[in-house]
């Protein structure tokens, strides 16, 4: 291979359900941006899943961690099967990943994308950043006294200042590049510990990074992004209540299908994880109806974060431009559909 093709290796982690007809749409698309921007991408196969712990009771063993380590990004599908209880894959394979990758942003970008008959504002367009290994994810809590009338389950929110900081610090660099403005989101009049922590290190680093801070508790954030989602640009909130704001602004911005993710470690000490924000879908899994837009909106951010910025762009292009035009009926049109867009991207250039 000649020196000046530039080469990075990814793990496809295409995962449960509709996971793997979507990832490998998004595959080729970014094989087929590589042709036309001299870089090459050394997919590692990484066949982890539900069908995988069925088989051999395995969700994520070290070594095949060790080996993610060593790769400079993940693309990942979706976890989660009917035939295996709740929590196995989602706590010891996607989160275990976000946990130990340090992958503490969690950035899922919700825009108003042309053609798309969406319930949201024409104006909506703003980021979350969802901090991505703390709070009430973070798995502290248990059960004492199962089985009896007075069984109890508590779930705690961890917040550490180090960990509400750098994930703020990320929002507020990013609302800098973007209008200066930040907008914490969080619910402080009633979590007064961690509000206040929350509160206090977004006003710091608001400061810090010279961005105008507003605050907004969730509920009435709820109601802003459907009434008036244009106060809104960049929004930095905690693990939970980002999970739940995400899923409202697919809604908005024409469902899951569409909407992106990016599990960030922004320090890069090792790969950053790309994921369409959809789930496994098993009831549509193998009937070809499944849309890879949400992953190929990934693979655009996966691409960026590997310093390939204009074919990045490029990407999501080709996907506003076949939504312009009404968009695909099967997985297989869609693919059609993006990679004819992208070898017409290449023309004009
Ligand atoms: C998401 C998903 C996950 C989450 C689940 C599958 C654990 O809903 O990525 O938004 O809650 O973070
Ligand atoms: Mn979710």
């Amino acid at each position: 291979m000649p020196d000046n093709v530039r080469s990075y290796a990814v793990a496809h982690l295409a995962g449960d359900g509709i996971g793997p007809e979507v990832t490998a749409v998004a595959r080729d698309l970014v094989d087929l941006a590589g042709k036309q921007h001299g870089f090459t991408i050394d997919w590692r196969h990484c066949p982890l899943g539900s069908e995988h712990y069925l088989r051999t009771g395995e969700v994520l063993p070290d070594e095949v961690l060790d080996g993610l380590r060593k790769t400079d990004a993940i693309l990942l599908g979706a976890v989660g099967s009917p035939q295996v209880p709740p929590g196995v894959l989602e706590r010891g394979l996607l989160l275990r990943l976000r946990f130990e990758l340090d992958l503490y942003v969690n950035l899922r970008p919700a825009k108003q994308r042309p053609g798309v008959d969406a319930a949201g504002a024409d104006d909506l367009d703003f980021v979350v950043v969802r901090e991505n290994t703390e709070g009430l994810y973070a798995g502290a809590g248990g059960i004492v006294h199962r089985g009896t009338a007075f069984e109890t389950a508590t779930e705690e929110s961890l917040n550490t200042r180090a960990g509400v900081e750098r994930c703020v610090r990320y929002a507020a660099k990013l609302a800098a590049k973007r209008s200066g403005k930040l907008t914490l989101v969080h619910k402080t009049n009633v979590l007064t510990n961690a509000g206040s922590l929350w509160m206090r290190v977004a006003e710091e680093v608001a400061a810090d990074q010279g961005v105008s801070l507003d605050y907004t508790h969730v509920d009435a954030a709820c109601l802003y992004m459907v009434s008036e989602s244009g106060r809104f640009d960049v929004i930095v909130t905690d693990n939970l209540f980002g999970d739940i704001l995400t899923d409202l602004a697919a809604a908005l911005t024409g469902g899951l299908g569409l909407s992106a993710s990016a599990n960030l470690n922004p320090d890069k000490t090792g790969p950053s994880m790309f994921e369409p924000v959809h789930g496994s879908a098993p009831d549509i899994a193998g009937t070809g109806k499944a849309n890879p837009a949400g992953a190929a909106l990934s693979a655009a951010l996966m691409l960026d974060h590997l310093g390939e910025p204009e074919a990045a762009a490029e990407l999501e292009g080709a996907v506003d431009a076949v939504l312009a035009h009404g968009g695909a009926a099967t997985t297989e049109a869609w693919a059609d559909a993006l990679a004819e867009q992208l070898a017409r991207t290449e023309v004009t250039r």
